[in-house]
């Protein structure tokens, strides 16, 4: 199946198509990982979850989840929720998470309307799918309206290298190997031609920091991993209300969010209670 090719402008436009082009690549989507990062992406996703720092019962959102794979490295005795908007991802987050006697506590949801109350979360994780929102400020004000005051966030995500050497190499190697090697492993080249563009037209890590900053939290800090080609930023929740976002309504919910609803919150209340068996 051909995933539709999307320019930044279109991602704008099209919540479904950014969905259309996840469920396409889903099967594929860690075996691509693998390869594209040479065996490095669960490495920085581990890196990611070392800053979150939290303690054992922390409930913990782990936004634009995916196949789930920061969720289930996250240790036992912690309380993840993943939430994506595309409900193939989180059926192979389900698949791994049953091949290791676990249930994966997922519910389909926009990023922009996030379908939990406010405050209920001790900390929030985004790995590699902030940049996929069309609108990151609101995104950022629903993460911070649904964290408790002092919870933390940590966003793992491709960056642009200051070193102007690396900049050109990895420019070369975004657009002119990824989507090569993409089609190579009948992964879908448009899609990995979308991954390049997002990347290449994602703001760099200062400006990612004075974003967070202007979003509410607090303490924002960041470093660079891979020679400056990935960021791990994290900051808290101010205790003082920012730009937030509402609480949803029932009628807020997209037809795939409401799809899911059924287990998705139920698990959510389950996950509550029984963590130690979905990390
Ligand atoms: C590159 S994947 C990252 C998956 C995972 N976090 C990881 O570490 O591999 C980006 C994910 O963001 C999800 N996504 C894109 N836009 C979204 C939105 N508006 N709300 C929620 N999830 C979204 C996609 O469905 C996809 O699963």
């Amino acid at each position: 199946m051909r995933s539709p090719r999307l320019s930044p402008d279109a991602r704008r436009q099209a919540p479904g198509a950014i969905r259309r082009m996840f469920e396409a690549v889903a099967p594929r989507y860690d075996r691509m990982n693998r390869i594209l990062s040479v065996g490095l992406d669960q490495g920085w996703r581990r890196a990611a979850l070392r800053e979150l720092d939290c303690a054992p019962g922390s409930r913990i959102l782990d936004l634009c989840c995916g196949t789930g794979d920061l969720a289930l490295l996250l240790p036992p005795g912690l309380h993840p929720v993943g939430c994506d908007l595309t409900p193939a991802m989180l059926e192979i987050a389900d698949a791994k998470a049953a091949r290791r006697g676990m249930a994966f506590p997922g519910v389909a949801g926009d990023a922009l309307r996030l379908p939990f109350a406010n405050d209920v979360f001790d900390a929030a994780v985004v790995g590699f799918g902030i940049r996929n929102l069309p609108d990151l400020e609101r995104g950022l004000a629903e993460i911070h309206r649904v964290l408790s005051p002092g919870a933390k966030l940590v966003i793992l995500e491709f960056s642009r290298p200051e070193s102007r050497v690396v900049r050109i190499g990895h420019g070369a190697w975004l657009r002119l190997a990824v989507p090569g090697i993409a089609r190579l492993a009948a992964a879908g080249g448009e899609a990995y031609g979308y991954l390049r563009d997002s990347i290449l037209g994602f703001p760099d890590a200062g400006a990612l920091a004075r974003t967070l900053g202007a979003a509410g939290f607090r303490g924002v800090a960041y470093r660079h991993l891979a020679l400056g080609t990935v960021a791990i930023h994290s900051g808290r929740r101010g205790r003082r209300s920012a730009p937030r976002g509402r609480a949803p309504e029932a009628g807020d919910r997209d037809p795939a969010t409401r799809a899911r609803e059924g287990t998705g919150a139920a698990r959510f209340s389950e996950s509550r209670s029984a963590a130690s068996s979905t990390a």
